[in-house]
């Protein structure tokens, strides 16, 4: 599919005047990290993520025909008018009109919450911007002719995308790949899609403890992030790396090798925060609790010979990856030994979800 064919055209907004949608979508973890991008939020790299489950925002939009030339937004988050979210809506609502032209023609509201403080360092943003992108695709398929639900959620995911590049990982579950990879079918640089080949019993009802080391607002947002691999030293080579790790998870997730998994996993958390180190600027995102507990994780894997590992995001806060029939040991593990290391003592247990979900 390319970009012509997400431009809606044959609506009839005569018959709409006004009405609601709530979807409730969930955030995900990468395990091959997107870090990097080129115009219009197109990925550098191929990018795999578990959809999360108990992380997940709340969006209603409600939307009216609109009261004057202008047109006009309002957004509520947990309940307050919230006139800083306003630019990064603005700036979504402007990126995707040309792919949905009815926009123009109403009034919104927005009312969103997440599940988990917004303090806590874990990125809202591709929860945010799915749970947008999905009811602005219910208001399009409700004036269209006909829609089938695939278009639905791949339009759903591009949408998204143009939010927030990871956000378009956060529609379908329990795994889904973001970019064009020769391995993986119908795989796009557009929007992501659920990873369809076979997935062996041991990452079913897989586990991640989020621990939250450090619950304030991020040092670098993404999109400064992704900036600092234009011109970078190493970002050619990492992008390959990325690309053929996708190649070797492929085959991971099909045999159930978990201490394969862990070895991609662990380097891919740490390549992607050596590329902040080694970028210019530099940053150090991990915190000094971030290493105490990878080091208790490799102390007590090494132990136990249990299957856990670690996984960041562009911050400090660490992500505890483990097999369902581990999960009595791994959550002593995480109470006797690393609760201590998260400001106030505060983790959040989720594990592998299946995807957005419309409440009204
Ligand atoms: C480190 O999706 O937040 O979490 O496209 O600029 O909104 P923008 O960036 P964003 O970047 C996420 C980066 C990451 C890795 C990942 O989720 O793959």
């Amino acid at each position: 599919m390319t970009e012509k064919d997400f431009i809606s055209t044959n609506l009839d907004t005569s018959i709409l005047k006004e009405g609601k949608y709530t979807w409730k979508t969930p955030s995900n973890i990468a395990l091959v990290k997107y870090w990097g991008k080129k115009k219009n939020q197109i990925p550098e790299n191929t990018s795999i993520s578990f959809t999360l489950d108990a992380c997940f925002t709340l969006t209603t939009l409600e939307f009216s025909k609109k009261q004057n030339e202008k047109g006009s937004f309002e957004i509520y988050f947990e309940g307050e008018k919230k006139d800083e979210f306003k630019p990064k809506v603005a700036t979504f609502f402007e990126r995707i009109k040309g792919y949905c032209p009815f926009l123009t023609e109403y009034d919104f509201v927005i009312k969103s919450r997440n599940s988990f403080p917004h303090s806590s360092g874990i990125a809202s943003s591709a929860s945010g911007m799915s749970a947008l992108a999905l009811c602005v695709m219910s208001i399009e398929r409700l004036i269209s002719t006909e829609m089938i639900d695939d278009y639905f959620y791949k339009k759903a995911s591009f949408l998204a995308r143009l939010g927030s590049g990871s956000a378009c990982r956060s529609i379908k579950g329990s795994i889904v790949v973001w970019g064009d990879h020769k391995e993986i079918k119908d795989s796009s640089n557009l929007f992501g899609v659920e990873f369809s080949s076979e997935v062996h019993s041991n990452f079913k009802n897989f586990h991640d403890t989020i621990l939250l080391v450090d619950e304030g607002e991020k040092q670098v947002s993404s999109t400064v992030g992704h900036q600092l691999m234009y011109n970078h030293p190493y970002a050619q080579e990492r992008f390959k790396q990325a690309e053929e790790n996708i190649s070797k998870i492929k085959e991971i997730l099909k045999s159930g090798d978990l201490k394969a998994f862990t070895n991609i996993v662990e380097s891919e958390a740490l390549t992607l925060h050596s590329m902040m180190m080694t970028s210019k600027p530099y940053f150090i995102l991990m915190k000094p609790n971030t290493l105490k507990i990878i080091n208790k994780i490799w102390e007590f894997r090494k132990e136990t010979n249990l299957n856990l590992c670690f996984t960041l995001d562009a911050g400090a806060n660490v992500h505890l990856l483990y097999p369902e029939n581990e999960k009595e040991e791994v959550s002593e593990f995480v109470i006797n030994e690393l609760i201590q290391f998260c400001q106030n003592n505060h983790y959040i247990c989720d594990r592998v979800g299946l995807g957005a979900k419309l409440l009204n």
